[in-house]
C-alpha cells in the first residue's frame, strides 16, 4: 500500500463502469448519464445494464452486471429505490469496489431503514458508497463524467464536494461561466457511507487538486470531519459554503451555553478553529477558490494597493483593516519605490494615490515598481475610471502587468469603479483568468483568504491535550446522581467535580441545622454566602433561596431561616438538600466558561466575560475540544471583550494563564467523562496577574447514556 493510501484512488480512477439503469429513453436519468459518460470521453471501459435492451448508446447491454466478463471497479445506480437492494447484492458478487447511488427515496424521503439496508448490503459486500440521492461524481483523471448534470466540464485543479444536488449541477454551470477548470466534483447527498472526511482527506493528497470548495447543508460524523479538516487545510485551502444560519439547532436552553451555542456561531469558530476558509456565499466562495488556485503564495504579510482615487483607496484600506491585511507602513520606503512613478501631488503613503490625473504609463510604472521591491509582497490594484480611460489599451497593460507578477510569483487583484465599459473590461479581463473585480470587498476578501490560507500553512502544530482532571472521582459523583434520578449535580457535588479536576472554588460546607451553618462559618471565615441546596430548585435566587455578605452568627442564623422559608413558600414540596455556606468570594472579572456536547461535533467549549457582555452582548466563542494551548489563547482573543483581560484605564492585566489553566480542564472534564452533558461555570472571577481565578457558581448536567 502506498503512502497516504485512502483507499480511494478506484472511486477518483475507476478503470471500469457500470450503469445500472442505462437507457435510450431519451429524458431518462439513465440516458443522461449515458450521454455525459460516453461524450466526456471516459477512458475506461463502460457497460450499460439494461434488462430489456440488448443494446444501449450502441454498446452491448448486460441484463445483470454479473454477467459481465471484466472486473467492475464502480457502479452507478439509476434505477428505482425499491429494486436497488437487489442489484447492490448482485454488485457485490460481481466483486465491485464503489457503488455511485443516484437513486432518491431514502432516508430523505423517510425511507430510512431502507436506506440502512442498502448501505449494510454494500458493506457487507466490501463495497463503499456514495449517495444514495445524489446528481453523481465528476473525476477529471479518468475523464469520468458520471452525472446527469451539463457536459463538457471544463479541467482543472478545484475539487467540488456538495451536499445539495441541484446547486451541484448549477455549480458546474457557474465553474464553465467562470472559468474554473475541475479536477473532481461529488455530489454526496445523503452520505449513506461516504462522507465530507472521506473524500477530503483523498483530495489533500491529490496532486491533480490545488483548492477544494465545500457546500455542506448538515453535519454528520462532525468530530471525524473535523479531524479531516484540520489535516487537509494545512495543505490546501479548503472553502466552505453552509446554509442556514438560523439558531434553530440550538439546544434547548438548559444553560446559557445551550442557548449561545446557535448551530451557526458554533460551525463558524470550529471552521475558523481547523482552518477553514468559510465564504458567506457562493458567488464570495467561488471568487476566492479561483483567485486562491491560481494566485502564487505571498512570502511575507506587507500588502501595498496602488489607485488612482482616493476614495476607493480609504475603502480597500477599512477592507484590509476587516479582513486582518496588513498594509506597508514605512513612508520612507514607499516613497523611494513609487514617488518616480506619480505627479508630485500624489501620495506615497500607501495607498500609493497616484491620483486621477496620472497617465496609463504612470499607473503602469506604479505597479511595475511595487512588483520589482523585495519589500512588496502583495499588490492590490485600484482604477477608477478617468474621461481618457480606454478600454482596451488597459486590458492590454493589465494583461502585460499580470503575466510580470506571474513570473514572479508575487499575487496581484485588480478592482475596476466606472460604467459599462469598465464592466466589459472586467469580463474581457477574467475571462483571461486575471482576478478582476467590480467591488473593493470582494477583491481584498480574496486577500484575506489567501493570507489565511497562508497562515494555515504556517501555522505550528500544538500539541491537543486532555489534562488528568480525575475522572474516576468525578464519574462516581456523576454515577451517583444518576442513580439518585437525576440530569443534574446539586451544588456540592458541582463544586467536588470542580475540585477533583483542580479548579480554584470556594471555601465550603453543606449545612442541614442551623448549629451546622453557624460551625461552617466559623471554619469558613466570615463574610460567608448562604444557598439552599435542593434538586426541586433550580434557580435558586428566584426562590429567595441565597443570602449574601453575612457577617456574622446571628446574621447566619437569620439567614438559615428566612431561606427555609422562603424556599417552603416557593415550593413547599421542595426537597431540601441543605444550606451550602461558602466562603463570600471577592469581586473580580465575571468571566463566563461553558462546555457542552454539541449534536453535530461533540464536545464544544465555550467562552465569554460575564454579566452584560454574555447576557445582552453574547459576546463568546467556541472551540471543538479537546484544545490545545495555543487555541484556548485565540478563543480568549475572539471575544470583542478581550481588551478587558489586558487590563484598561490603568488597571492591572487579569491572571490570564489561570483562566486557560481553568478552561483547559473544563474542557477536559467534558471529553473524559462522557456522562456529564453540560458544564458551566458563570461566572468564574479573575483576578490580577498571579492572583488566580475562583468559580462563583457552577452547574453541571449528566446524561445516563453515556460511557465513562
Ligand atoms: N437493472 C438494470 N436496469 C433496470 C433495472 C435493473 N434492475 N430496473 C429497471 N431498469 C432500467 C429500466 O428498464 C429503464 O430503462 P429503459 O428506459 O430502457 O426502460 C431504466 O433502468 C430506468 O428505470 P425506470 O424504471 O424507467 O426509472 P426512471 O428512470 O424513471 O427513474 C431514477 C429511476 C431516476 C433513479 C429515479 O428512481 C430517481 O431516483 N430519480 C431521482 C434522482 C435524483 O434526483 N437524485 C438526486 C439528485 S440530486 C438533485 O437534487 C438534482
Amino acid at each position: 500500500m502506498k503512502e497516504n493510501d485512502t483507499g480511494m484512488d478506484l472511486f477518483f480512477e475507476p478503470g471500469s463502469v457500470a450503469v445500472i439503469g442505462a437507457s435510450n429513453t431519451v429524458g431518462k436519468i439513465g440516458y443522461k448519464l449515458m450521454d455525459n459518460i460516453v461524450s466526456g470521453s471516459y477512458e475506461g471501459k463502460l457497460y450499460p445494464i439494461n434488462p430489456r435492451d440488448p443494446e444501449v448508446f450502441g454498446m452491448k447491454a448486460y441484463k445483470n452486471i454479473t454477467e459481465i466478463e471484466g472486473p467492475v471497479d464502480m457502479a452507478v445506480i439509476a434505477i428505482p429505490a425499491t429494486f436497488v437492494l437487489d442489484e447492490v447484492e448482485k454488485c457485490a458478487k460481481k466483486g465491485v469496489k464503489f457503488l455511485v447511488m443516484i437513486t432518491s427515496g431514502f432516508s430523505e424521503a423517510g425511507n430510512i431503514e431502507l436506506e440502512r439496508k442498502v448501505i449494510k448490503a454494500a458493506r457487507d459486500g466490501g463495497m463503499r458508497v456514495l449517495g444514495p440521492n445524489i446528481f453523481g461524481l465528476y473525476s477529471s483523471r479518468v475523464s469520468l463524467n458520471a452525472t446527469f448534470g451539463p457536459k463538457g466540464v471544463k479541467k482543472g485543479s478545484v475539487a467540488i464536494i456538495t451536499q445539495s444536488g441541484a446547486l451541484g449541477i448549477a455549480m458546474i454551470g457557474m465553474t464553465a461561466t467562470e472559468g474554473i477548470g475541475l479536477s473532481s466534483i461529488i455530489s454526496v447527498g445523503n452520505k449513506g457511507d461516504l462522507d465530507e472526511a472521506d473524500l477530503l482527506d483523498h483530495l489533500a493528497e491529490d496532486v491533480n487538486t490545488k483548492a477544494i470548495m465545500a457546500y455542506i447543508e448538515g453535519i454528520t460524523r462532525g468530530e471525524r470531519m473535523l479531524e479531516s479538516l484540520r489535516r487537509v487545510t494545512r495543505k490546501k485551502p479548503v472553502i466552505v459554503i453552509k446554509s442556514g444560519r438560523s439558531r434553530r439547532g440550538a439546544m434547548a436552553a438548559a444553560s446559557h451555553t445551550g442557548s449561545l451555542a446557535g448551530s451557526d456561531e458554533v460551525f463558524d469558530a470550529v471552521m475558523r478553529q481547523c482552518g477553514v476558509l468559510r465564504a458567506e456565499n457562493l458567488e464570495e466562495g467561488f471568487n476566492w477558490l479561483k483567485f486562491i488556485a491560481d494566485a502564487p503564495l505571498p512570502s511575507g504579510k506587507d500588502t501595498v494597493i496602488v489607485t488612482n482615487g482616493g476614495g476607493i483607496g480609504v475603502m480597500a484600506t477599512d477592507a484590509c483593516e476587516k479582513y486582518g491585511i496588513e498594509l506597508l507602513d514605512e513612508p520612507e520606503l514607499m516613497r523611494n519605490i513609487f514617488s518616480s512613478s506619480m505627479p508630485s501631488f500624489g501620495s506615497c503613503k500607501n495607498p500609493i494615490d497616484i491620483t486621477g490625473q496620472a497617465s496609463e504609463v504612470n499607473y503602469k510604472d506604479a505597479l511595475l515598481a511595487g512588483l520589482e521591491s523585495d519589500r512588496v509582497h502583495a499588490m492590490m490594484a485600484l482604477y477608477c475610471q478617468t474621461a481618457d480611460f480606454d478600454k482596451a489599451s488597459y486590458s492590454e497593460m493589465i494583461t502585460l502587468i499580470h503575466n510580470e507578477y506571474m513570473r514572479k510569483h508575487k499575487p496581484i487583484a485588480y478592482s475596476l469603479v466606472g460604467g459599462e465599459e469598465v464592466s466589459e473590461c472586467i469580463k474581457e479581463l477574467r475571462s483571461r483568468g486575471i482576478p478582476a473585480f467590480q467591488g473593493v470587498y470582494e477583491m481584498v476578501s480574496c486577500f484575506g483568504a489567501l493570507y489565511r490560507f497562508r497562515e494555515n500553512l504556517l501555522r505550528e502544530e500544538q500539541e491537543r491535550v486532555s489534562i488528568d482532571t480525575g475522572s474516576i472521582q468525578i464519574g462516581k459523583i456523576v454515577d451517583a446522581a444518576l442513580a439518585d434520578g437525576r440530569d443534574f449535580l446539586l451544588s456540592h457535588e458541582a463544586r467536588a467535580v470542580l475540585e477533583a479536576a483542580g479548579i480554584p472554588t470556594p471555601k465550603s460546607r453543606i449545612a442541614h441545622t442551623i448549629e451546622e451553618a453557624m460551625e461552617a462559618a466559623e471554619m469558613i471565615g466570615y463574610p460567608v454566602v448562604m444557598k439552599i441546596v435542593s434538586r426541586d430548585i433550580l434557580h435558586k435566587s428566584d426562590a429567595g433561596g441565597v443570602a449574601l455578605d453575612l457577617e456574622d452568627q446571628e446574621e447566619v442564623m437569620d439567614a438559615y431561616q428566612l431561606i427555609i422559608r422562603n424556599a417552603r413558600n416557593y415550593d413547599p414540596h421542595a426537597r431540601i438538600d441543605g444550606i451550602e455556606v461558602s466562603e463570600m468570594v471577592h469581586k473580580g472579572l465575571e468571566t463566563i466558561i461553558g462546555a457542552r456536547r454539541d449534536r453535530s461535533f461533540g464536545p464544544i467549549l465555550m467562552f465569554g466575560l460575564g454579566g452584560i457582555y454574555v447576557e445582552v452582548m453574547k459576546d463568546v466563542s467556541f472551540r471543538a475540544l479537546p484544545i490545545s494551548r495555543g487555541e484556548a489563547i485565540s478563543l480568549l482573543k475572539e471575544v470583542r471583550s478581550y481588551p478587558l483581560l489586558l487590563g484598561v484605564r490603568g488597571e492591572e492585566s487579569k491572571d490570564i494563564e489561570a483562566l486557560i489553566d481553568s478552561m483547559m480542564r473544563v474542557g477536559s472534564i467534558l471529553s473524559s467523562v462522557k456522562r456529564i452533558t453540560d458544564i458551566e461555570i458563570n461566572p468564574l472571577f479573575v483576578y490580577e496577574r498571579g492572583k488566580g481565578v475562583k468559580v462563583v457558581d457552577i452547574r453541571i448536567m449528566v446524561a445516563r447514556d453515556r460511557e465513562v
